[in-house]
């Protein structure tokens, strides 16, 4: 696909405040979480994953989800949604009232063992009741594939387990597939054969980026996505966040550089770049650490260089 063929509508779908926070050592206050949403808004990003109902015994720093969602309340024209491991899991995100909940398999039995404590097919039979009852409830689902691009415990993941598992949650009635490159292990060609193998059962509409930066090929793996035809991203701003089950993974894809990635390509995302960088800055700071965004760090020491 050339340039001139790429989505021109961009769906950025903000996972900071989850994939993000999720794996910080130390409690970040509910406050900074509502804060940063709070921001995230003002920079005109519509989509955000704002908590997680999972066992606090297992992720602790998301045990203030109904509290962040309670607070920051409904907002016209944006979706709030939260993942959701398990029934117990959905009615916790009902009753906080999330627009949207995602549940969330693998395409490596060891990664889904280790994350959510079930193998693969256990975790399709979980999810069936979960997505039936959050339709019936008129909440949209998505469905996560992790390791999509490689596993932490497994290595190399062929195409066809992911196309697999993608195809099972769509016909189940997610709506769209998020495809997880969770420890960003991923290099272009393999991120075009692997979503290939996906639209030969789902279409490429339903499909979404879920790119982390490990090696630093993140940005190159969503410019790749963007030629196979995918217009859905997730992203974290500052490139905040790791996964609690995924050794050595750092963050997702900084949001801040898939826009302006999108941006200089002539795409719309809908999202101010420099409001992002202000909600960049201030989860840098609350963290007291610099952001991983090439493009806010890039901007910030041009900006520096004019006031001096
Ligand atoms: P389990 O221990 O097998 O489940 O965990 P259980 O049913 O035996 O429950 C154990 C305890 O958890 C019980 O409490 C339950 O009530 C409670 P106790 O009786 O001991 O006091 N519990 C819950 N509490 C609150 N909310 C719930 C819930 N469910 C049970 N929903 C379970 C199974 C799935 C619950 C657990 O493994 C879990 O919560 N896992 C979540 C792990 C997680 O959040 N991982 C990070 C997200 S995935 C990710 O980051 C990848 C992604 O970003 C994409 C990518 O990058 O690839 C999405
Ligand atoms: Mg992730």
């Amino acid at each position: 696909m050339s340039d001139q063929q790429l989505p021109p509508n961009i769906k950025i779908v903000e996972v900071g405040p989850r994939d993000g926070l999720q794996n910080e050592v130390a409690f970040v206050p509910t406050s900074t979480k509502i804060e940063l949403i709070r921001r995230l808004l003002n920079a005109g990003v519509t989509h955000i994953e704002a908590a997680a109902f999972v066992s606090p015994k297992w992720v602790p720093q998301m045990a203030d989800g109904a509290q962040v969602l309670r607070e920051i309340g409904r907002r016209d024209g944006v979706s709030f949604s939260a993942l959701v491991p398990n029934l117990k899991g959905l009615d916790a995100a009902l009753e906080a009232g999330c627009d949207e909940v995602a549940v969330f398999a693998a395409a490596s039995e060891t990664f889904s063992q280790r994350n959510i404590n079930c193998s693969i097919v256990e975790s399709i039979d979980r999810f069936a009741p979960v997505i039936e009852k959050a339709r019936r409830e008129g909440v949209r689902v998505r469905g996560y594939v992790s390791c999509v691009l490689g596993c932490p415990f497994e290595g190399e993941i062929d195409p066809l387990r992911v196309a697999s598992v993608t195809a099972h949650l769509y016909r189940m009635g997610c709506y769209e597939i998020s495809l997880g490159d969770t420890i960003g292990t991923g290099t272009p060609l393999k991120a075009r054969r692997m979503i290939e193998a996906c639209t030969k059962h789902v279409p490429v509409s339903a499909l979404a980026g879920h790119f982390h930066d490990t090696w630093g090929m993140a940005t190159a793996n969503v410019y790749a996505a963007l030629q196979s035809g995918v217009a859905t991203f997730d992203s974290s701003v500052s490139g905040i966040g790791g996964c609690p089950y995924s050794p050595g993974a750092t963050g997702n894809v900084a949001t801040e550089d898939v826009v302006y990635l999108c941006h200089e390509l002539g795409l719309h995302t809908g999202v101010d770049l420099s409001a992002l960088m202000e909600a960049g800055e201030f989860i840098s700071t609350s963290l007291m650490r610099s952001s991983s965004s090439r493009v806010a760090r890039a901007m910030a020491a041009r900006h520096a260089r004019r006031v001096s």
